[in-house]
């Protein structure tokens, strides 16, 4: 038996990237996977790989016409257990060069679509008896840096809703959690295409020293889907390496770098 047996997700962002990695798990683990993008050829071609389980629908998460698609595409995989809110865009700006048109088209892709995509999911959730929403925040969520202004915020919103989302659909059976991404290696997290070793020479001070495989986030979110987080709602799941736990000191005992 997998640890997602009879379940049926939809995952959005997922034709690349951490999603990808999450699409590939969950059909390992026995669900059934709705993978969602704006990338089509890359989504269908993911599909068509990992068979029977899994299909491709166009969803762009900042518009309200495609959850109503792509909830009635999951529909047909059978009673929908499980959202994946994974899909988002990053920008780096200082504040004074970000215009309102980039600061709105963030948040409308990371905040409202994940605002969106828990709204379209009660009502089928709520006729399975109950399921699983994880939404994909980052450390950017829990702590910032500069010149992510309109990524932060979004993320830092994802939060929020979290927790209303948590409190509010908790007594339906709905559990609503998010996850911490440290630095990936995608192409969000590695936009230069470098090995995965370069990447690593810029968490040295981190308490894994190396950067993150996506593989690594998808296992978190294969427990958060599963039945095995059955008690787990309303909190924050980080897989940052250590990232949240400070920086290590090579000027005090023990902080040796690699
Ligand atoms: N890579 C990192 O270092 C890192 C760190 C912290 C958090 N995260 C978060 O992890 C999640 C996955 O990111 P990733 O690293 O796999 O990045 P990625 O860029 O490889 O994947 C993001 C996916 O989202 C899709 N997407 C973008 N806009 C969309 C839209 N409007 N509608 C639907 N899909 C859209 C893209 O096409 C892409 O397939 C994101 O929420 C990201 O913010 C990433």
């Amino acid at each position: 038996m997998g640890r997602l047996e009879n379940k049926v997700a939809i995952i959005t962002g997922a034709a690349r990237g951490q999603g990808e990695q999450e699409a590939r798990l969950f059909v390992r683990e026995g669900a059934k996977v709705l993978i969602t993008d704006v990338l089509d050829a890359e989504g269908e071609a993911l599909a068509r790989e990992l068979g029977p389980a899994a299909r491709y629908q166009h969803l762009d998460v900042s518009r309200e016409e495609d959850w109503a698609r792509a909830v009635a595409a999951a529909a047909e995989l059978g009673a929908l257990n499980v959202l994946v809110n994974n899909a988002a865009v990053v920008m780096a700006k200082t504040i004074e060069d970000t215009s309102l048109a980039d600061y709105q088209r963030v948040i409308g892709i990371n905040q409202v679509g994940t605002f969106l995509g828990i709204r379209s999911v009660i009502g089928p959730m709520r006729r399975a008896g109950g399921g699983s929403i994880i939404n994909v925040s980052s450390i950017d969520g829990l702590q910032s840096k500069n010149g992510l202004i309109a990524y932060s915020s979004s993320k830092w919103a994802i939060r929020g809703l979290t927790k209303s989302a948590a409190l509010e659909l908790g007594p339906h059976g709905i559990r609503v959690n998010s996850i911490h991404p440290g630095g990936i290696d995608t192409p969000m997290g590695n936009p230069g295409s470098v090995s995965s070793e370069t990447l690593d020479r810029f968490y040295t001070l981190q308490a894994i020293p190396r950067v993150g495989q996506p593989v690594e986030v998808a296992w978190m979110a294969v427990f958060l889907a599963s039945d095995e987080a059955s008690y787990c709602s309303g909190s924050e799941y980080p897989v940052d390496g250590g990232w949240n736990a400070g920086a290590r000191n090579p000027l005090l005992p023990g902080g040796t770098l690699p």
